[in-house]
């Protein structure tokens, strides 16, 4: 039956929900935290699903993520390895996708290269779609672990001042991030060059600093961002050097946050280009490890909620075929 809290077939992103849609998510997600740290972690919540992860772009921690979520709810699980499958043979995404629907997977977990590729596939499908990551658009379960791992150690979410700095144009992470923190009543400041976190950005409810000091002073979160050198086309950065002495994140520019900052990175980092070792690993601040540990609670909660909700919506659903629209 439809969850009335969260009345969605798919989670395609953060932006759209409600305060009370993504406060929802967040108590179920804890609800699975001790689950995750007992010495039994079985359930049987979604047992007789399939989820099927189909991701098109490299990924550990996610792919294996949403794998243990399934599986830790008794769910079937399948991982496409798209380098072996047809889509090296040149079938397309909605081909692709069209086929495993004639499966009948409940979830299917995508990740794509291409922004809006996600949501595209799901307009295609009867099962329910999560986006694992599509481009530089958006990365909801990302943002969700965050915001699970601030608010379970600093209690609440809001009135809190959150900074996300470095490679904020390419990252899917820093999109989501800025849609649940300024819904839920987070400050959010982007910190980082003119180049990666254009002025435009302010347009999202957010401050922008190009001066890595100032913009992290007084801040009780700092969220570090990979280089995306994989999504640049051109010169971003003068030098890997340089990078660091202006936006790498060290124990001196650390030390303009509040005493009690957390330091936060979704992985996987570049140590030394975007942040230090010393303040990575100092794990009275560093909740890198919390963040994927929080990652498998989140997905458990967000596939067995999408699951629960299709019974309703795909009963109306016809079938789309593959000569479908
Ligand atoms: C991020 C991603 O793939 O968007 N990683 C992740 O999911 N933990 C961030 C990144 O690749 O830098």
């Amino acid at each position: 039956m439809t969850d009335a809290a969260f009345p969605h077939r798919h989670l395609l992103g953060i932006q759209g929900l409600t305060p009370p849609e993504i406060q929802h998510l967040l108590d179920l997600a804890d609800g699975h935290v001790d689950q995750c740290r007992g010495a039994d972690k079985a359930s049987d919540g979604m047992a007789g699903r399939t989820v099927i992860n189909l991701f098109f772009e490299n990924s550990t921690r996610t792919r294996t993520s949403f794998e243990l979520a399934a599986k830790r709810q008794g769910a079937e699980v399948i991982n496409m390895q798209v380098s072996t499958s047809s889509v090296a043979k040149g079938e397309t995404l909605i081909d692709t996708a069209v086929t495993l629907n004639a499966m009948h997977p409940d979830v299917l977990v995508v990740r794509h290269p291409e922004s809006g590729a996600v949501k595209l596939l799901a307009e295609k499908v009867n099962c329910a779609v999560v986006n694992g990551g599509d481009g530089s658009h958006e990365h909801p379960t990302q943002a969700l672990l965050d915001a699970l791992t601030i608010r379970r150690r600093k209690g609440r979410l809001d009135g809190l001042r959150v900074a996300i700095c470095g490679d904020v144009l390419h990252s899917r992470v820093a999109r989501s991030n800025i849609h649940l923190l300024t819904t839920m009543g987070t400050q959010v400041r982007l910190i980082g060059p003119r180049t990666l976190v254009p002025a435009s950005c302010a347009a999202m409810g957010v401050e922008v600093f190009t001066n890595m000091r100032e913009g992290l002073t007084d801040c009780d979160i700092v969220m570090m961002l990979r280089l995306q050198t994989e999504r640049m086309t051109g010169n971003f950065i003068p030098s890997v050097r340089e990078y660091f002495r202006f936006y790498g994140l060290d124990r001196d520019k650390l030390s303009r946050a509040r005493p009690d900052a957390l330091i936060m990175h979704p992985g996987p980092m570049n140590r030394g280009v975007e942040i230090d070792s010393d303040v990575a690993d100092d794990f009275e601040r560093s909740v890198i490890r919390e963040q994927v540990e929080m990652g498998v609670a989140v997905r458990m909660a967000v596939l067995r909620l999408l699951a629960g909700n299709l019974d309703q919506t795909r009963r109306n659903q016809p079938f789309v075929g593959a000569g479908g629209a």
